[in-house]
């Protein structure tokens, strides 16, 4: 299996093309950058006003003529021109402008269309880098979490991002089952502001719901350490139109994020259920691989653990993962890696 020379210090990157943020990894070096995947644009003339780290900081703040874009949504590109943009400054602010260009590896969601992964291709080769190759999220965060994928060991993985949750249980290079859902970061904040909508009659902003989940987030409020904490975040009240300060309690957004994180559950069940038996065994020893931004929200190792039935855990940086193991994919290639790039082949 193991056919490629690469070694640990690869000149191969790996670019984690999210729905939240872009990272690029420089073979085994670790990552070189990490920036939201937003572009804010002029509404008149088209003209890009800014990328990434400062585009995220306009976000729902800039003025009329300025439109703030995500050019990917649900894990994939809606905006191809901008996110071809995108893709080249990241990698030009990364890597600078070579002669030889490296190879470069994407990752894709696992139940990407054919018309939504030329996207992803044609986003690379637009942004410079022919022959890209492209690499299933989980199958690069397993790599990324140091997991050996070409052993004949079942590994169950969940990619929690922004976009799309990716679950797939990977043995001897392969995705054995999988399912992607459209449930992950993204709707989790979607849900917190439907929550204090119905609780308080109070219209928060995104980027608020994104920040009580990350401060005062837990799906296990019952633990002492959030005794006492909450946090007061400025909204909308919907009955009189004026700016109205909430108090959230952590068990505010474990009430929020119940049904986003049943419907997480039930994927993981489901694959589990569509898992040759015989890797069970494998599943149960190695347990479950927590991986993406998402998989830092808190108490999600300990509910995955006790609604499974399975061990989770959670490496450290999980959402560095992908971007790590897609850069050092090329290892895993069974075939010469020209000649799998010559056919824009891709590991599945
Ligand atoms: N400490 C935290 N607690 C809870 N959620 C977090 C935390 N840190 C980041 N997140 C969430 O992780 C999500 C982003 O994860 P990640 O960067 O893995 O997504 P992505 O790879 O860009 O998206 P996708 O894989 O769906 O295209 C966001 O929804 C963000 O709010
Ligand atoms: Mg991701």
């Amino acid at each position: 299996m193991r056919s490629y020379n690469g070694s640990e210090m690869s000149r191969d990157i790996g670019i984690d093309l999210g729905t939240s943020s872009v990272l690029v990894s420089m073979g085994g070096r670790g990552i070189a950058l990490k920036e939201p995947s937003v572009v804010a644009v002029r509404r008149d003339t088209g003209e890009i006003v800014c990328i990434g780290e400062e585009a995220r900081k306009i976000l729902g703040r800039a003025p009329a003529n300025i439109h703030v874009v995500k050019p990917l949504q649900d894990g994939v590109i809606s905006q191809y021109e901008l996110a071809v943009k995108m893709l080249q400054y990241f990698l030009r602010k990364a890597i600078g402008t070579q002669i030889i260009k490296p190879r470069i590896f994407i990752c894709i969601p696992g139940d990407i269309t054919e018309v939504e992964e030329k996207a992803v291709y044609d986003a690379a080769t637009g942004a410079g880098y022919s022959r890209p190759m492209l690499i299933s999220e989980p199958v690069a965060a397993a790599i990324g979490a140091g997991i050996d994928i070409s052993m004949p060991n079942g590994n169950l993985v969940v990619d929690i991002g922004g976009g799309t949750t990716d679950v797939a249980v990977i043995s001897l290079g392969g995705v054995i089952a999988s399912k992607s859902i459209k449930i992950a970061g993204d709707k989790f904040d979607e849900a917190i502001v439907r929550y204090i909508r119905n609780l308080h009659n109070v219209l928060i902003g995104e980027r608020t719901a994104e920040e009580l989940k990350r401060t005062i987030g837990t799906l296990t409020p019952g633990d002492p350490k959030y005794k006492d904490r909450y946090m007061d975040v400025t909204g909308r009240c919907l009955a009189r139109g004026l700016p109205k300060v909430v108090r959230v309690y952590p068990h505010d957004i474990k009430a929020a994020l119940t049904d986003p994180i049943n419907q997480i559950l039930d994927a993981i069940t489901e694959v589990i259920d569509n898992t040759p038996p015989e890797l069970d065994g494998d599943i149960v020893s190695n347990g479950i691989l927590l991986t993406g931004g998402g998989s830092l929200l808190a108490g999600l190792g300990e509910v995955v653990t006790s609604c499974i039935g399975v061990r989770a855990r959670i490496p450290q940086n999980p959402d560095q993962c992908v971007a790590i193991g897609t850069g050092k994919a090329m290892r895993f290639f069974s075939e010469g890696p020209t000649e799998r790039a010559l056919y824009g082949r891709y590991l599945r």
